[in-house]
């Protein structure tokens, strides 16, 4: 798997008891059972140390910013803009300006879609996806492709839920405008080797934009050194707040691109005849942001990197290795999605039992784990199934979690006979 070896070798293994301790939505029971928390790529938790944050914002800090210079607006405005630079250092942009707050990673990529697509698109033109995208990394495409007359073409997948690397450098020609791919499948957990797949796409002059909903969470990004031209992701995944999530773009391309929404806070000056905008970021932060959201963001990026990316990596691969291998060993059940290098994500079928009901049974144990397309009907049609049965861990999940995932596949087994 993708177990970075010289990671595991220097770095010391995550406490996951302790950090349990954090979470209190951790120690819930349901149905009577202790709640096995296996949902984590759809919507992770939060800790103490983050709630704490957004109380202390809203009781002590909030007003509006941006717009008035009494003490509250100046701390709000001062407190916002310091959680940009935290989510700047989290995944290494050159500039803090190339950092756009958005509603998640969704409105992310719509924004580049529509504030890219409708400039830079024209009749003709062709947009690169992959097979292993989400919903909302082919939608917001589609539908900028049907307005600017611009072509869809698809990096089709191996069985192993690898992409193929050949076909992908062959779909580039000359009307190759821009290749959107995710950097870890939501549906599989397949990790793509986004670096080379920007370098090629750079060597045509070709710009890239990574989904990287799935592997913020658990990887350590650096998209100065992906060369990518944008990334996307969301706060709810990091364990911070649902309503917020970033955009990252190279300054020239993000000055280049017209402005999503129009509002407030995005101007220089209006008049009935004319409107100039602001420069980044706030050309693009129309209205009054998810200023209580993004602080709290912050404060989730602090307590994840004190904790490490790397630490959060290892003990993550090594749930999947050990879940990979236990539910290998169940005859009848088959995992769907093998390939070399994954990402917390193990999606998995058991033999003559809708992925629903698995789910169902699942539940009564206590285990909650997401069962059906994923929000990735094409990988689905890939692999010839209507739906899977998906368990994703957090660093705060634990060998024995997944033991009592193994207990309760039994379970439904036995149940269906
Ligand atoms: N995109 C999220 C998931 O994979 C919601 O579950």
């Amino acid at each position: 798997m993708n177990a970075p070896l010289s990671v595991r070798k220097t770095a010391a293994a995550l406490d996951a008891t302790r950090i349990r301790k954090d979470f209190p939505i951790l120690d819930l029971k349901v149905n009577g059972k202790p709640l096995v928390f296996l949902d984590n790529a759809a919507s992770s938790q939060m800790p103490r140390q983050v709630m704490d944050r957004w109380a202390r914002y809203q009781s002590s800090q909030h007003a509006n910013i941006h717009r008035a210079v009494h003490y509250l607006s100046e701390t709000a405005t001062a407190e916002y803009e310091a959680a940009r630079r935290k989510l700047q250092a989290f995944i290494n942009a050159r500039e803090e300006r190339e950092v756009i707050f958005t509603s998640g990673t969704t409105e992310s990529i719509n924004l580049v879609a529509h504030a890219w697509g409708r400039k830079f698109l024209s009749a003709g033109d062709e947009i690169i996806l992959t097979t292993l995208e989400h919903h909302s990394n082919i939608v917001p495409w589609q539908m900028v492709a049907d307005e600017k007359g611009a072509k869809i073409r698809v990096v089709p997948i191996f069985d192993n839920g690898e992409l193929d690397l050949d076909a992908y450098e062959k779909l580039f020609n000359s009307r190759t405008r821009i290749a959107c791919f995710t950097h870890v499948s939501n549906a599989l957990g397949t990790i793509n080797p986004v670096r080379e797949m920007v370098a090629i796409a750079r060597k045509q002059g070709v710009v890239t934009l990574v989904d990287g909903a799935q592997a913020a969470p658990h990887l350590t990004v650096d998209v100065q050194a992906l060369d990518c031209d944008f990334y996307a992701f969301s706060g709810h995944k990091l364990c911070g707040p649902t309503g917020i999530g970033v955009l990252y773009g190279k300054a020239a391309l993000l000055e280049a691109m017209q402005p999503f929404k129009g509002g407030g806070d995005m101007i220089l000056s209006v008049t009935f005849e004319k409107t100039t905008y602001a420069p980044i970021p706030a050309k693009f932060e129309a209205g009054t942001p998810p200023i209580a959201a993004a602080i709290t963001l912050g404060a989730a990026v602090d307590y994840l990197t004190d904790i490490g990316m790397d630490r959060i990596a290892a003990h993550e691969t090594d749930l999947l290795d050990y879940a990979t291998t236990e539910v290998t060993r169940l005859p009848g059940v088959r995992i769907i999605g093998t390939a070399e290098k994954k990402a917390a994500v193990l999606s998995f079928a058991v033999e003559g039992v809708h992925p629903h009901d698995v789910g169902t049974l699942l539940n009564e144990d206590g285990v909650a784990i997401r069962t059906g397309h994923h929000c990735a009907q094409p990988v689905m049609q890939r692999f010839k199934v209507p739906a899977t049965c998906r368990a994703s861990f957090a660093f705060y999940n634990t060998l024995a979690e997944v033991d009592a995932l193994v207990a309760s596949i039994r379970r439904v087994q036995k149940v269906f006979g």
